[in-house]
């Protein structure tokens, strides 16, 4: 059996990550706070099991995470893949106002749980024959500076340079597991609406993010997984440590 975990599937890319899966016969194993109603009642080929978790808690993210290995090592895997894609973008806000506990959530969601579920995942699979595909869901944000994400573009950039020494470390070591990162650019989801939410103040750019919206420019969240969802369903076609991009299709 096919199996991918993948996080953040209560709503934008990551649901639509999960119901393309889904429709190509693999089984999706989701995670969020929130619920997926659409998901879970879903007739698809695949079969779609969620679990509750606030990645923001290290403790719970951990535990989950065991649960979810227990769980699949008791199924016939075929292929496993893990697709990180919840993520934050709040707070925007200039460094010298920032509120302590929202840019610890912000990193914790962005970078440690990230960091955190690999090195379960590495270390569960270490032993058997499967080689894993990991794809973390990075931003253009890592490679620009931009008033008021700060903390966004820290943990992008993060993120980027973690990846890309796993799939190092990945390579050395030869066991045929691949770490990848796919920039999704920009969509219309509920991120985009907290940036053309934020003052002017906190986010100078914030009229440009207006006019994506206004003039049509953000991509509909199932054209965006399409792109991800084919690459990881020709696994023979990713390269280990590979940076993927919607733009590189369209
Ligand atoms: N939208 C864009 O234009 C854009 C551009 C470049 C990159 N990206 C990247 O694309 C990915 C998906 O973004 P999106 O636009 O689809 O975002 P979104 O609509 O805001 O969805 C984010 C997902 O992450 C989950 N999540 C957030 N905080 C969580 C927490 N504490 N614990 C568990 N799950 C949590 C949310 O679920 P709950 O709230 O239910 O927990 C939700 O399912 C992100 O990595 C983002 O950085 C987005």
């Amino acid at each position: 059996m096919k199996y991918a975990v993948v996080t953040g599937t209560s709503k934008g890319l990551g649901a639509s990550i999960a119901k393309l899966l889904m429709e190509a016969s693999v089984n999706v194993i989701g995670l969020a706070r929130g619920k997926n109603q659409e998901l879970e009642n879903a007739n698809l080929p695949g079969s779609y099991k969620h679990y509750q978790v606030d990645l923001v808690d290290m403790e719970q993210t951990e535990k989950t995470f065991e649960n979810i290995i227990s769980f699949l090592k008791e199924q016939p895997l075929e292929s496993l893949q893990l697709v990180q894609n919840a993520a934050l973008v709040t707070p925007i806000e200039q460094v010298g106002k920032q509120d302590i506990a929202k840019l610890t959530a912000h990193v914790h969601v962005n970078l440690l749980a990230p960091m955190v579920v690999s090195n379960l995942w590495l270390d569960a699979w270490r032993d058997s024959n499967l080689s894993l595909v990991i794809a973390n869901i990075t931003s253009g944000a890592a490679n620009r500076s931009v008033y008021g994400w700060n903390a966004y573009g820290s943990t992008k950039a993060g993120l980027d340079r973690y990846t890309d020494t796993v799939a190092v470390e990945q390579e050395k070591l030869e066991t045929g597991n691949k770490i990848i990162l796919f920039d999704p650019s920009i969509m219309d989801t509920d991120m985009q609406g907290e940036i053309r939410s934020a003052d002017p103040s906190q986010f100078v750019d914030v009229d440009q993010f207006k006019n994506y919206k206004t003039e049509d420019k953000l991509r509909d969240t199932d054209v965006v997984a399409k792109v991800l969802v084919e690459r990881l369903l020709d696994e023979s076609s990713i390269q280990n440590g590979e940076y993927y991009s919607v733009k590189d299709v369209f």
